[in-house]
């Protein structure tokens, strides 16, 4: 249903579970069950390492486009201090697309198809950051709340079945604990603020809103991936449990600090024990991830640049023997 030309392409049928080996299948399930890492060089079905790079890869992608719009305050932070943590929060970030990448290389990728099929609108990444930070307070909450979501995805994901993803996902997780707590910090500085400062962080909440809910994926009964991850143990919570936990962790917080949020209908249901929200708009999910965002074309032409200002970069170091074969100028 989002795959149309995108990163995913549906499993030919010698991908398929049911043409493996039954055998080494039964047996990598059972790995699985007992609670087990997969490692690279173990044996593993051709859906599973296609799954996973599709993931490692996407989440990859999102982390280093996730440090542009925050990356663009930190010259214009409020104060020495706050250039310098923002500054180091970036960088974390560009740290983390790095460890994920070297992951999904563990399964057959180069780093270099990988950025090829990003900049040139192959592969998808977080629906999240093509939309702009307009103001210090839409940094704010990029890293309080944006960092929370993502915190819930991870450490659940922590526990999945695939070493060397799961290895990146712990130490992403110690790292991103600390940016949201600098988020929370930054938001509730506002919010205590000035009446212009809180009306700053009140209009970023709401922007941020609509994307943030998109952010743990489409509803389960229309997620496509969700079923065989979880069978797999490489997901381990589907969308909407995701949705419930950070709603039941941040919601609460929100409101303390008197800032509203803009659905009329958010509340926690005493009967059922979940949030009942009103449904994003799922159209424009799709158009947002499919290219056709606020910030895509923006996003992608920043990647670009830098991938044709570095070359050189890599050309030398590839072939450090060449600047002497060629004549001096
Ligand atoms: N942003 C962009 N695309 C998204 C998305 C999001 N927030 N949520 C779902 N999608 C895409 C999926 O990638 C998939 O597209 P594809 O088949 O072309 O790859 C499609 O929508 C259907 O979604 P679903 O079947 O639910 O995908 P999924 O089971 O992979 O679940 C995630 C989506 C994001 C929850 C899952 O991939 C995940 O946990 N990824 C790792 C964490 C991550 O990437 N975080 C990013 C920010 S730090």
């Amino acid at each position: 249903m989002y795959g149309g030309g995108n990163s995913f392409e549906a499993p030919a049928i010698n991908e398929r579970p049911e043409a493996e080996n039954p055998e080494l299948l039964a047996e990598f399930e059972a790995r699985i069950e007992r609670g087990e890492k997969i490692e690279p060089s173990d044996w593993m079905p051709a859906l599973y390492r296609k799954q996973l790079i599709r993931m490692i890869e996407q989440h990859a992608h999102s982390e280093i486009i996730g440090a542009l719009p925050e990356g663009t305050w930190i010259t214009r932070a409020p104060g020495f201090r706050r250039k310098l943590a923002q500054m180091a929060k970036v960088q974390d970030e560009v740290g983390h697309g790095q460890l994920l990448y070297s992951a999904a290389e563990t399964l057959g990728k180069s780093r270099e198809e990988m950025i090829n099929d990003l900049i040139n609108g192959k592969s998808k990444y977080s629906n999240i950051f093509n939309y702009p930070a307009f103001t210090w307070a839409d940094s704010n909450v990029i890293s309080w709340l944006v960092d929370a979501g993502a915190i819930v995805n991870q450490l659940a994901n922590a526990k999945g079945s695939y070493g060397p993803y799961c290895r990146a996902l712990d130490r992403i997780c110690a790292e991103e604990s600390f940016h949201l707590k600098y988020g929370h910090d930054a938001v509730v500085h506002l919010a205590t603020g000035t009446p212009l400062q809180r009306k700053m962080v009140q209009e970023a909440l709401h922007r941020w809103w609509p994307p943030l809910m998109h952010f743990f994926g489409p509803p389960d009964k229309m997620s496509i991936h969700t079923e065989q991850l979880m069978r797999w143990k490489v997901k381990m919570a589907s969308n909407d449990d995701m949705r419930q936990q950070f709603l039941d962790m941040y919601v609460p917080k929100i409101w303390e600090l008197g800032l509203t949020l803009p659905d009329p209908l958010l509340k926690k249901n005493l009967e059922t024990g979940k949030w009942d929200y009103t449904e994003p708009d799922w159209e424009e999910f799709k158009r947002v991830i499919n290219g056709d965002g606020p910030c895509n074309k923006e996003r992608l032409g920043v990647r670009k640049q830098a991938e044709e200002k570095g070359a050189w970069v890599r050309r030398a170091l590839l072939n450090p023997q060449a600047k002497y074969v060629q004549p001096l100028a």
